[in-house]
């Protein structure tokens, strides 16, 4: 286990190791202007939402590293108070790559990058186009993080005034998050995509669970159940009763091996198997009853995976 301070390491070193950690991060494309006008487009990923009631975000225009000068970002939106900001989809993530290059100050990255300006109505900075999901914001406060330190990180807290919403990233009512397609930074180069296989589903507990503490010993301490099946049995309100019709199975049940029922998923065809079959010893039953109840768990069968595991060895 590496343990440190701050201080310990190079900065360099530390802005690899931090991102690597604090990851993924969404990618904010930022659009201002300067005082004449003229559009600024570049990519922040020390950027995420703080609030919706009123709406706020936050993002990092940090200090130039190399000579500690600020970014036409933070100067564009300390002179006029506003910018855009544009949500990165997969489809816009290499274009959003060439707008971070250091181009001098009054270029415009919108055409360098390649993107389409869409006018906006609250503010004057620009968004992109190409983007689902665009925000039009105002700035309420910029923060210098640590003014003492060279190439130090500043915070522009901005108010969402607008929204711009496409509507090919909807399912119905609500955005679908393989329609949007967004992508996340990560540390060092890595990128990754919010769609697909990479996206899960989980409700946030409605009712306060039971407690990972509150659970039964022979649970708590299972050499077969992880952090993650833990936190699903106790995420139930009380701990259930015993259930003595649950393997009361029906004459039609048929079930091949243990092994076999288990490892192609079906848990209730492997907990048959063990329990008609040779009984293992209590300490092997046990684990194999914990196996099962980690299948159910898996399909989300919370309640049959506790009558598992509430079965009398
Ligand atoms: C995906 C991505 C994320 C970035 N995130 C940040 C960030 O959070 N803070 C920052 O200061 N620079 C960040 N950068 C670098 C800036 O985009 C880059 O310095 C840019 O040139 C600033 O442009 P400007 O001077 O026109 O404001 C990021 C670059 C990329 C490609």
């Amino acid at each position: 286990m590496k343990s440190f301070t701050p201080s310990e390491i190079s900065p360099r070193e530390l802005h690899k190791i931090f991102l690597s950690g604090v990851a993924p991060r969404p990618i904010a494309l930022v659009g201002t202007v300067d005082a004449r006008g003229n559009a600024n487009l570049s990519p922040f990923s020390f950027f995420n939402a703080f609030s919706s009631n009123p709406p706020v975000v936050a993002f990092g225009p940090s200090h130039r590293a190399t000579d500690g000068t600020l970014k036409d970002t933070y100067t564009n939106l300390m002179t006029t108070g506003e910018c855009t900001i544009s949500s990165v989809t997969h489809s816009m993530v290499e274009q959003s790559n060439l707008s971070s290059c250091t181009y001098p100050p009054g270029v415009d990255e919108f055409a360098k990058a390649g993107f389409t300006k869409r006018k906006s109505v609250e503010v004057k900075p620009p968004s992109v186009m190409e983007s689902p999901f665009v925000m039009e914001c105002r700035l309420v406060q910029m923060i210098d993080l640590a003014p003492e330190v060279n190439g130090s990180g500043n915070m522009a807290i901005c108010r969402v005034v607008r929204f711009h919403l496409s509507g090919s990233i909807f399912s119905g009512d609500v955005i679908d998050p393989h329609k949007i397609d967004l992508v996340g930074r990560m540390g060092l180069a890595w990128y990754c995509r919010a769609s697909g296989d990479a996206v899960f589903e989980l409700v946030q507990p409605r009712v306060n669970g039971l407690g990972i503490d509150a659970l039964p010993d022979h649970i708590r301490k299972s050499p077969i159940l992880t952090g993650n099946d833990l936190a699903k049995l106790a995420g139930v309100e009380k701990k259930p009763a015993r259930n003595t019709e649950f393997t009361k199975f029906d004459n039609t049940m048929q079930a091949e091996d243990f092994s076999l029922e288990l490892n192609s998923g079906n848990a209730f065809g492997a907990l048959y198997a063990l329990l008609t079959g040779v009984p293992p010893p209590p300490e092997k039953l046990q684990e194999k009853l914990h196996k099962v109840a980690q299948v159910f768990l898996a399909h989300g069968k919370i309640e049959e995976a506790w009558q598992t595991l509430l079965l009398p060895l």
